[in-house]
């Protein structure tokens, strides 16, 4: 799948950018939500995604990028996303977030940078729908992607002993270059922003990376 993120959209034209995105093929549109406090940058709130979420006719994919991950999972969950996804690095507790996003009917999902090892992960992974690989630091757009092949190697391992059914998803400096190569080795979901909002027509990129 392919997910369009719109960070790196014109938010003076945010509605059209969605339905543009929806309409060139997006699998699901990704929210990067940022605090100013878990990253060096501050995006939208649940007022401007709800006005996403009524123009997209596919499902959204929320990213938290937040210390107080209870009080953002609050206020985006009634939104009805497909995933809501927050990092294994700001959270003391992670399975009562969990279960908090669960409780809400959206699929819980946990993210880590590309720093932080996979192995991390051990106890959390059978309780989640999703992991999100950074391959880059998380904060901002059109970062050089990190080559991060082989954390996605030791996550299919332990996803096979562990929950065979949970997604895969890489964000951060996927292009029309390495896609195939992520592909191959078991990524399921492909977020993109840049490369995306790069092109005229997000059509032929969202084909191009498929
Ligand atoms: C980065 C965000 C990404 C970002 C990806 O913190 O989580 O979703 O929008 O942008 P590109 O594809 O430009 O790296
Ligand atoms: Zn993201």
């Amino acid at each position: 799948m392919v997910a369009p993120s719109i960070l790196s959209a014109d938010f003076g034209k945010l509605a059209q950018e969605v339905e543009a995105l929806c309409e060139a093929g997006a699998d699901l549109i990704h929210v990067d939500v940022m605090d100013g406090h878990f990253v060096p940058n501050l995006t939208i709130g649940p007022m401007v995604v709800e006005a996403v979420a009524k123009v997209a006719s596919v499902p959204l994919d929320i990213h938290l990028m937040v210390s107080d991950n209870p009080f953002f999972v609050e206020l985006f969950a009634p939104l009805k996303p497909r995933y809501i996804s927050f990092h294994y690095e700001g959270e003391h507790h992670h399975h009562r977030v969990i279960q908090q996003i669960r409780s809400h009917g959206v699929a819980p999902a946990i993210a880590i940078n590309p720093g932080t090892p996979v192995a991390l992960l051990e106890e959390v992974v059978q309780y989640v729908d999703m992991v999100l690989l950074m391959s880059v630091n998380p904060g901002f757009g059109g970062q050089k992607f990190i080559p991060i092949y082989e954390k996605i190697d030791q996550l299919r391992q332990l996803l096979q002993k562990r929950n065979p059914e949970c997604r895969i998803e890489v964000d951060g400096g996927v292009n029309g270059t390495n896609a195939s190569k992520l592909r191959r080795a078991g990524v399921d979901i492909l977020v993109a922003g840049s490369y995306i909002f790069g092109h005229e027509d997000y059509k032929e990129a969202i084909e191009r990376l498929r």
